[in-house]
């Protein structure tokens, strides 16, 4: 249904995992081999590979290529590295400790852990099309969606997660026109979320991070995905989301999280125990390789936010939507580790 691109496939014969780059996206689609545990935490770090669900994929990949000679200190030590390739996402660690726990529990390392990785991955397909699904009785028949960052096909193995609405809102032939941010400061939804949508002949307007409040009263809700969802709703999504739900809010639009269950930390209380990754300062810096600020000027650069719960309309999940309160809505639905969805 959505134009085709692979975001990871791994090849079995040469036991490497093919990716597309997304950093030489929109200009390039180029798809490269990673052929080490090392490859794959690089290539996480650069964000050549990006996205929760996908970052969750990619790791259970790297443990794959760790397992190739069936030695379980390989594949631990594996597991230990790729767990500090970025600290937000919960889907990486969610997904290493299913791999960690697979391991455990199987004489042949390589096949059983080529097949949870392949589980891993279905599942992430599955539930992308069940968010659609559940997501688009959301979207009345013609609609202006806002979004941010990249939470689309990119993102994940199969249709996306908040795009992945957008997509299943098109088969069912509703009218509809997305203004992506254009987040920065690397562009995710101006080079990323434009480049997919255009290819599935979805209406896209581009617009500056700073020209969001400007355009809301336009605005019929606005759909984000999520890197980690604390028990109480709390959501971190890229650096920015926060910012729009405060300007969503004020202009009375529907701010609505879209994420797998995968994306959930129930273990944390509250947004504060969510480590926010800091990166690198030339990301800021420099532009088109040309450095734009002056040089004693002081850089942060957080990649995320935490969204407060309070700001958030309802999330959508495979196993169905979840509206206020959160506390109680969000242990209901989501605290059993598996079960059928609510469809
Ligand atoms: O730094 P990135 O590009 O990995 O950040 C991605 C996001 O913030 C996405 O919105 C989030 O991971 C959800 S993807 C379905």
């Amino acid at each position: 249904m959505i134009a085709k691109f692979r975001t990871v496939e791994y090849d079995p014969e040469k036991n490497h995992l093919i990716i597309l780059d997304q950093t030489r996206l929109p200009v390039r689609e180029s798809y490269i081999r990673l052929k080490t545990v090392n490859d794959v935490i690089n290539s996480i770090r650069q964000l050549k590979v990006r996205g929760a669900p996908l970052i969750g994929v990619a790791a259970a990949y790297g443990v794959v290529i760790a397992s190739r000679n069936d030695s379980m200190k390989k594949v631990n030590s594996a597991i230990r590295s790729i767990a500090k390739a970025r600290p937000t996402a919960v889907n990486l660690s969610w997904a290493l400790h299913r791999m960690q726990e697979r391991a455990q529990v199987s004489d042949e390392l390589y096949p059983a852990l080529l097949h949870e990785a392949l589980l891993i991955e279905k599942e992430d397909k599955d539930s992308c099309l069940t968010i659609g699904r559940i997501g688009v009785r959301l979207i009345p028949s013609a609609a202006n969606i806002m979004v941010y960052c990249n939470a689309g096909a990119l993102a994940t193995t199969g249709i996306g997660t908040a795009l992945g609405i957008i997509y299943t809102a098109k088969q069912h032939k509703k009218k509809i026109e997305v203004f992506a941010c254009e987040t920065r400061p690397l562009l995710q939804g101006s080079r990323l979320t434009s480049w997919e949508l255009t290819k599935n002949q979805i209406k896209t307007h581009i617009i500056c991070d700073n020209m969001a409040a400007h355009f809301m009263p336009k605005m019929s809700m606005i759909f984000i995905g999520a890197d980690r969802i604390a028990s109480n709703g709390d959501t971190a999504n890229k650096i920015g989301s926060k910012g729009l739900a405060i300007i969503a809010n004020a202009h009375g639009v529907p701010f609505y999280v879209a994420a797998p269950r995968s994306s959930f930390d129930l273990k944390i209380k509250n947004g504060s125990s969510i480590p926010i990754e800091q990166r690198g300062h030339n990301e800021i810096t420099f532009f088109n390789k040309k450095c734009i600020v002056a040089s004693q000027a002081m850089i942060s650069n957080p990649a995320f936010d935490v969204t407060p719960n309070h700001l958030i309309s309802a999330f959508i999940t495979e196993r169905g939507i979840i509206k206020p309160p959160f506390k109680r809505n969000i242990a209901r639905l989501l605290s059993r580790t598996n079960g059928p969805d609510r469809r």
